[in-house]
């Protein structure tokens, strides 16, 4: 037997046990006449003894030739430790040394393994597995496990059965590029790894399974952020026989339990909010609403003047910062500054300062008097104390900068806690989007989503205005979960595809299964998936999901610990029939 206990385990009611452990060395301290091991596993760090009085000469020489990360497994005796150590669960014992066996000798490892490692992230991710070992990140998988296993829980005993779907495919066309896998055996012919098992769902439905989950591996070659990696994982869920309203209220049942169970938080309210409200309000379709600052126009109290980069603009629109009066030149010259880096696009912007005493200093006093800035102030509900922040342009655009200015606001003056969870519906996205490189129309969802009832007829007049059955659930500023009462009718679905640019052909050769299914007592249904990566990490207060997933890509797509992706053997190619621009 390896151990008889974990390096977690020992108590002073263990006191005189003789026990065994195994684990890694995580220091050691040689005083000559005693040497003192912290031996690690998963479960913690127990404190092994060895001293002159009671230890071997041939013990003693072979524990000082122990190093940092060796594995060894030692016998001893559990005895009350003279200083003892609050921080530990094991502090109040150690262990007297009469056995030691190096079961495998270490290098020394490239960074500390510690909680506060000196590693940066490149030199981590490469000996990912050392990293591992930290608390941080093996807290991090832990944690996933345990949101994971709720989940499971949650959704059996709701009825949904885990089904398999598989992962050599079609396209799925979730919006990203496929990553595709060349068949031997069908040469010239490529398999898509799934986007999401969004058709294979539906078809489940088709089959009768009326409430289906799967934790599930997705594929998208999408340019990489803190929120995004190529391969992901979500909560897959697809029910028959319902509503919008059914799948709402599942879903929201699942995030109370997690949050109650995870967190210890019960949620009063979940509230919903339109795609346009939420534009409007926060510039922004996932809101994060665990603080105020919202939006307000200002395009008909501004326009009167002679400022003219207002009265050009397509909207003015402007945002309060608490407290924001008492910024000095220099701060707001900053934030001007911020607000005009490449990544937030602004030309400039306009201040308005609300002072204590009721009187406004703007940077725009030339062309606006009191009257109108007190006009603004009531508009954006802004409060004496605060900097009311102005940006104008065209709509789309000054809405994304204005959000970006305000997430980096909270964030600056501490309103995005991350012991603070507030859910949000958002509902009534627009079907189609326009595609302004293009000037196509592609779906906002996905091409499967049905229009919102009675909405059909505007596609072919206004197909910009059609407001379709999805919805997302956002929780503290993240998407954390989409989906969609979807169309079940043949007919709709290949006028739906017309609409997104497909020709008959082409409809039939991509989706003609999923339609012909259709014909065959399609299900109303509907669902919704969850990113799991993004729903763990924000449970877990953070919002790189990197740090909750075992073996991420960095920020190009790369495992660079297998040093992934690679370029294959000449034979390989050559049985796939692939031929490379590269070789002659
Ligand atoms: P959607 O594309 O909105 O919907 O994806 C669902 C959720 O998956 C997460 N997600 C990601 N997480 C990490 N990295 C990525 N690259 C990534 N892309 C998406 C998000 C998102 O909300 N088939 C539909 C669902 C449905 O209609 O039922 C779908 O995939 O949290």
């Amino acid at each position: 037997m390896y151990r008889t206990h974990s390096c977690g385990a020992l108590r002073a009611s263990h006191i005189n046990t003789e026990v065994t452990l195994a684990g890694w060395v995580q220091k050691s301290r040689d005083k000559g006449f005693m040497i003192w091991v912290d031996l690690r596993d998963r479960y913690g760090i127990t404190q092994l003894i060895f001293d002159e009085e009671r230890t071997s000469v041939d013990l003693m020489e072979k524990a000082k030739s122990l190093g940092r990360e060796f594995v060894i497994q030692v016998h001893g005796v559990v005895i009350e430790r003279e200083s003892k150590n609050e921080n530990i669960k094991t502090g109040a014992v150690e262990v007297l040394v009469t056995e030691l066996i190096i079961l495998n000798d270490s290098k020394t490892p490239p960074f500390t393994i510690e909680d506060d490692t000196d590693g940066g992230e490149d030199l981590r991710m490469k000996y990912r597995y050392l990293d591992i070992r930290r608390n941080p990140v093996k807290e991090n998988l832990l944690f996933r496990h345990q949101v994971s296993m709720e989940i499971r829980k949650y959704l059996s005993n709701e009825g949904f059965i885990d089904v398999e779907t598989p992962y050599l495919i079609k396209s799925t066309p979730e919006g990203a590029r496929d990553f595709v896998v060349p068949s031997r055996m069908n040469q010239g012919q490529f398999y898509a790894l799934p986007q999401s098992p969004q058709t294979f769902k539906q078809l489940l439905m088709i089959g009768g399974i009326d409430k289906y989950f799967q934790i599930v591996k997705c594929f998208r070659d999408e340019d990489l952020r803190a929120d995004r990696q190529p391969e992901f994982t979500q909560i897959d869920c697809e029910m028959a026989f319902v509503e919008q309203e059914d799948v709402l209220h599942t879903f929201e049942g699942l995030t109370r339990h997690l949050l109650k169970e995870i967190k210890g938080v019960e949620v009063d309210s979940f509230p919903r909010i339109t795609y346009d409200e939420a534009m409007r309000l926060y510039g922004n379709d996932k809101p994060d609403i665990r603080f105020g600052m919202t939006f307000g126009e200002l395009n008909d109290v501004t326009k009167h003047k002679d400022f003219k980069v207002f009265n050009s603009a397509e909207l003015v629109v402007g945002i309060a910062i608490p407290g924001g009066a008492s910024f000095t030149r220099k701060e707001i010259d900053k934030l001007v500054d911020w607000v005009r880096r490449p990544q937030v696009g602004a030309l400039g912007m306009v201040y308005v300062k609300c002072h204590e005493d009721g009187s406004y200093k703007s940077s725009v006093d030339k062309f606006y008097d009191q009257v109108d800035l007190e006009r603004w102030a009531k508009k954006i509900g802004a409060n004496a104390g605060d900097l009311i922040c102005i940006l104008s342009g065209e709509t789309n655009k000054v809405r994304a900068q204005l959000s970006a200015l305000r997430m980096e606001m909270a964030e600056r003056l501490g309103f995005r806690k991350a012991d603070e969870f507030a859910p949000l519906w958002v509902v009534d996205f627009p079907l189609l989007e326009l595609d302004e490189e293009t000037g196509n129309y592609h779906a906002m969802h996905h091409p499967f989503t049905s229009p919102k009832p009675g909405q059909l007829e505007l596609l072919n007049s206004r197909p910009g205005e059609v407001k379709a059955n999805a919805y997302d659930l956002v929780l503290n500023g993240n998407e954390i979960g989409g989906g969609s009462i979807r169309i079940h009718n043949k007919q709709i679905q290949a006028m739906m595809l017309k609409h997104l640019g497909f020709s008959d052909e082409e409809a039939k050769e991509q989706f003609g299964f999923l339609m012909d299914a259709f014909e065959f007592g399609a299900p109303p249904h509907g669902g919704i998936a969850f990113g799991l990566d993004r729903l763990v990490s924000i449970l877990g207060g953070q919002e790189t999901i990197r740090d909750f997933i075992a073996f991420p890509k960095n920020n190009s797509g790369r495992d660079v610990m297998i040093d992934s992706p690679a370029t294959i053997a000449n034979d390989q190619l050559k049985e796939l029939n692939i031929k490379l621009d590269t070789q002659e």
